[in-house]
């Protein structure tokens, strides 16, 4: 267990996958309060539901971290409501895979947009309140794909993006006491790998030093370790949770 009392989260993408293991993991290991932003605002309000029944340490916001006016009044809901945000979780992703001969300008600019965008937006929301408490967290999800994979030229841009951004901002908050870091997962059992077809995703299986894919849980345990004191040296890195896969 991670020790997080006290602390209020938000964590993007929250609805599904890693983003409620994160919400859910944080909310186990003390955390006051988390809240789960995701564009489906339904499944965000579910999934809160499920993870805080009693309904007061959850919080729903829906949000789409590409769109800056929408962050903004995100983020200003959670403040009234909690106060403070001690940890980001930049989590909220998406993938438009294709072989790069065929990818669209669109497929590849969604994904940054969410992405490195969306990352942009939300870390500008916290990143003066943990300057001026000299204590912060900012999580962000990277990928194992940000060193390159088959069919997502877009989304290893954007993952390789969120390492060099989390690099710099943790350079400039350290003297803050504020720490930046990044977990790049492998595959792992949500969503996103179900677009993968079969026999691709027999030969990614081959090629995962433990054999296995990961579970959403194995992620957010990493996620509470960076988001808890104990990890309060830990600053500008790119933690894999791959099984050993290095791409
Ligand atoms: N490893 C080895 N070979 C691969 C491969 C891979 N990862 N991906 C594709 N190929 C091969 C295919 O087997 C195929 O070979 P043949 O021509 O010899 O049959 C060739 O490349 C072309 O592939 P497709 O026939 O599948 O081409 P397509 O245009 O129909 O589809 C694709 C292309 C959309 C990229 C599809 O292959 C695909 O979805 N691949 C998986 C992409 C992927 O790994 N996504 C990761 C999702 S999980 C995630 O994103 C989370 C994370 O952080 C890791």
């Amino acid at each position: 267990m991670a020790n997080l009392m006290g602390k209020y989260a938000v964590v993007t993408g929250g609805g599904k996958g890693l983003g409620a293991a994160i919400a859910g993991r944080f909310l186990a290991d003390g955390a006051m309060g988390v809240a789960l932003l995701d564009m489906d605002g339904d499944l965000a309000a579910k999934t809160a539901s499920q993870l805080d029944p009693a309904g007061k340490k959850a919080l729903a916001v829906r949000c789409d971290v590409s769109d800056a006016a929408r962050v903004e009044e995100a983020f200003a809901q959670v403040a009234t409501a909690f106060g403070r945000i001690d940890i980001l979780v930049n989590n909220a992703g998406i993938t438009r895979d294709s072989m790069f001969h065929k990818m669209s300008f669109e497929q590849f600019s969604q994904v940054m947009n969410v992405h490195v965008n969306g990352m942009y937006h939300c870390a500008r929301q916290v990143v003066e309140g943990m300057r001026q408490r000299k204590w912060g967290r900012i999580i962000s999800m990277a990928s194992t794909s940000a060193f390159g994979n088959i069919g997502q030229a877009n989304y290893s841009a954007a993952k390789s993006a969120i390492i060099g951004f989390t690099k710099t901002l943790a350079l400039e908050l350290a003297r803050y006491q504020v720490t930046a870091n990044c977990i790049a997962p492998g595959f792992i059992h949500t969503d996103i790998i179900k677009t993968v077809p079969e026999k691709v995703m027999e030969d990614i299986v081959r090629t995962i030093p433990m054999g296995r894919i990961g579970e959403p849980e194995e992620v957010a345990a990493l996620a509470a370790f960076l988001a808890s004191g104990d990890a309060a040296y830990i600053t500008g890195e790119c933690i894999r949770c791959a099984g050993g896969k290095e791409k």
